[in-house]
């Protein structure tokens, strides 16, 4: 059972009643996070008891916001295979690096975890109609998990999004809006005519449940390594979701007792024609301005403004982690890498991610020791036209 308290503002800590649907604080405008009765759910989240619960997210009920089973929207979301990189990691000289293996998530990506999560809170808090700004994963995601609830799903992608992600929308009856520009663009389109429509906004943190269901990779990650969290984490930061919900499942579980006080270092990847977040980390700030002329191949990094931006600058920094930025090219190596070395067809994010390490590791801030989790976030099929370069005459 659901052990959810309220929601706290990230920014000025208003709390808000959980009993209602909300979108950002009605103080400040920052999102919104949920409190659970940590002390409560120590007793009932035993080595013991969770040996014998599903190997799905939803195995930490008590962390979760959904307080009726009945309105959890499942299409076996979570669980997702932590393979140890042995043949990549002898290739780049890390001997304990591991891929959580997140392409194999129902509509093939991490959003499904946000989205299950969001879908069911919603239908939960009575909302009669969804609308999504995406970059692409996230709208397949809303869309499917909106089909199996029976709501409808207003999903809007910019239009050079890869036909795949667009195709699959369809598929699951989603009403599609294709918008000359970028996500930011699509999600001011939402917000003016969410009223007027009808819809519920789950735009990533501007819904305060989505996050909550990205967390759950934190608490696996630390299951699968027998109770241990590791060194360093690489995660492809866009909106940032999965990067925020891990920092604040790694807290709840120092709470929870799981876990001591040390902390992985967290690195945030983004794309070279993209990187607002690592512009901010180099120049110090404590939010990132919007990236003008956003540009990558890897659509899901295509986020020039993120409204959770200092979360994870202060996630970052506090680990004493990082952010960097690949080139397009690079990513396409980087899939290429992964895929010949361990069979995974990556997204160009998790490409990304890859080739930030070997960055790292050839500046030294990175040992090859070290217990290291590079995140494959999507799979590499829904970008097969953007990925031509990776047919070669064998
Ligand atoms: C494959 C993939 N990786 C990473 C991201 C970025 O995720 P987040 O917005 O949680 O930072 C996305 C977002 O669309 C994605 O589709
Ligand atoms: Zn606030």
């Amino acid at each position: 059972m659901s052990l959810l308290l309220d929601l706290a503002c990230g920014g000025c800590r208003k709390t808000h009643d959980a009993g209602t649907l909300h979108n950002l604080c009605t103080e400040c405008g920052k999102p919104l996070m949920a409190r659970y009765d940590l002390k409560a759910a120590a007793r009932t989240m035993t080595p013991e008891a969770m040996a014998d619960r599903e190997p799905t997210m939803w195995r930490y009920r008590e962390v979760l916001p959904v307080v009726n089973e009945e309105n959890i929207i499942s299409l076996g979301e979570g669980g997702t295979p932590l393979v140890h990189a042995e043949r990549l990691g002898e290739r780049i000289g890390a001997e304990n690096l591991f891929i959580k293996d997140e392409s194999v998530n129902p509509t093939g990506s991490f959003k499904a975890r946000g989205l299950s999560m969001a879908v069911s809170k919603a239908k939960e808090l009575g909302a009669t109609a969804l609308a999504i700004p995406s970059a692409g994963n996230a709208a397949g995601a809303m869309a499917a998990y909106a089909a199996k609830a029976g709501i409808p799903a207003f999903v809007f992608m910019p239009a050079d999004t890869p036909s795949a992600f667009i195709t699959e929308c369809y598929g699951f009856g989603a009403h599609v809006e294709l918008v000359d520009g970028l996500i930011t663009d699509c999600g001011k389109i939402v917000a003016e005519r969410k009223e007027a429509e009808g819809w519920f906004d789950v735009s990533t943190l501007k819904e305060p449940y989505r996050v909550e269901g990205k967390k759950t990779m934190g608490y696996e990650l630390v299951e699968q390594l027998g109770g241990e969290l590791p060194d360093l984490i690489l995660y492809p930061a866009g909106g940032g979701t999965g990067l925020i919900g891990m920092w604040k499942a790694f807290a709840e579980m120092g709470e929870l007792g799981w876990v001591g006080r040390k902390r992985p270092r967290m690195v945030a990847v983004q794309a070279e024609g993209c990187q607002p977040i690592v512009r901010a980390y180099d120049q110090g700030l404590p939010d990132a301005p919007e990236w003008e002329n956003a540009h990558t191949l890897a659509s899901g990094l295509r986020v020039p403004r993120a409204v959770g931006d200092f979360l994870m600058l202060d996630a970052i920094r506090r680990s004493r982690g990082c952010a960097l930025a690949v080139a397009d090219e690079d990513m396409i190596e980087g899939v290429r890498e992964i895929g010949t070395t361990e069979g995974i067809f990556a997204a160009p994010e998790s490409g990304a991610v890859l080739m930030a390490l070997k960055s790292l590791m050839k500046q030294g801030l990175a040992d090859p020791a070290e217990r290291i989790i590079l995140f494959n976030t999507g799979s590499g099929h829904k970008y097969v036209d953007n990925m031509q370069s990776l047919i070669v005459n064998t």
